[in-house]
């Protein structure tokens, strides 16, 4: 492949959990990649691998701030995904997802580059329809502490329809379903990575209520898959499109699972469940699979046992002599 044949890919908030597996499958497909991160909750480890690569490029930014450089396409995930993470500074958040996207938009505009919004299933609130299909307009209470995530997202989605219908672009809604795997923040209190690192160490598994909510979980190389198909779409299909794994499965079942393949002593203990928490949450894949041939294939099980590998890999390193922390 020459140089001028090459897509000039911008990845925003490439060196997270999701973003980081993109950068690094765009490369493998032959395309140049920018990825621009402020290291939020991101950090370099997660793209250390790409930065001999040629076609890497690694760039300390903050998407609430423009930015200019020459680009074919960009996907837009930079976010603080989890509730953590998110509700430590949420007027951050919400410029992050508003101002990001505002700017993003500016530069698609102005370069002429095909966008992608990393939207997500949070846009749905605690939804009264299950399985929540794209048409479903959400039940979010624009007032709690998930707003600033939700909300900021909601409105991201609108000033991309109004991006595309007042000046043209060629935009790509992706909502994201739960997503787990390798390289998901340790300390980013989700149940699939919280789960893996009480059993790991023995310690007792906490179930935020009763452990009977569902929850379902795409592993994060099908999720990356779906992205990527979506971004190669037709100019006339925008999304939104619903990306996940719609295989539901109880909070308490996933935490015997977890405990069963760790062969972990830990016992499970119960907590009150924190605000505006979703009952239950599974995505409607029909526009998926039609507009992008795309559906999981990972099954948890799978997906577990090379998430738990990861995990232990990380702590056994962690607890090497001289690696303290
Ligand atoms: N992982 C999931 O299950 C999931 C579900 C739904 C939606 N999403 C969306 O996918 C995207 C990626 O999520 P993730 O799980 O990889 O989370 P993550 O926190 O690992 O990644 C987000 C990245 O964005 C960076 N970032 C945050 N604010 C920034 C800013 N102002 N400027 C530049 N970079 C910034 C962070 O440093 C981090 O590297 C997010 O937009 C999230 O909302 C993820």
């Amino acid at each position: 492949m020459t140089y001028t044949s090459r897509k000039r890919v911008l990845v925003t908030g490439g060196a997270g959990f999701l973003g980081s597996h993109l950068c690094e499958r765009l490369i493998e497909r032959g395309d140049d990649v920018l990825c621009v991160d402020n290291f939020y909750t991101g950090t370099k480890d997660n793209v250390a691998h790409l930065l001999e690569d040629p076609h890497f490029e690694l760039m300390r930014h903050d998407v609430t701030f423009p930015l200019y450089v020459e680009i074919d396409e960009i996907y837009n995930l930079a976010c603080p995904a989890s509730p953590v993470h998110y509700q430590r500074d949420p007027v951050q958040t919400t410029k992050t997802s508003v101002h990001g996207a505002i700017n993003m938009l500016g530069l698609a505009k102005r370069t002429g580059a095909k966008i992608l919004q990393a939207s997500t299933s949070e846009v749905y609130g605690d939804p009264e329809v299950h399985p929540q299909p794209e048409s479903y307009w959400g039940r979010v209470n624009p007032l709690g502490p998930r707003a600033c995530y939700d909300e900021g997202k909601r409105c991201a989605e609108t000033l991309f329809f109004d991006y595309f219908r007042q000046h043209g672009l060629r935009i790509k809604v992706a909502r994201i379903f739960n997503t787990y795997g390798p390289r998901m923040a340790p300390d980013d209190g989700r149940v699939v990575s919280n789960f893996i690192l009480q059993a790991l160490s023995d310690e007792p598994i906490t179930i935020f209520g009763d452990g009977r909510q569902t929850r379902s979980f795409c592993f994060v190389d099908d999720l990356v898959d779906g992205l990527i198909r979506m971004m190669d779409t037709p100019d006339d299909i925008t999304g939104p499109v619903n990306l996940g794994n719609a295989a539901e499965i109880t909070v308490r079942e996933l935490a015997e699972a977890v405990i069963e393949r760790t062969g972990s002593s830990s016992q499970l203990i119960f907590e009150p469940l924190p605000a505006d928490d979703p009952r239950q949450r599974r995505p409607e894949l029909s526009r998926a699979e039609e507009s992008l041939g795309w559906a999981p294939s990972t099954d948890l099980a799978e997906g577990l046992t090379r998430t738990i590998d990861y995990f232990r890999r990380k702590w056994t390193a962690n607890a090497a002599p001289g690696k303290a922390g």
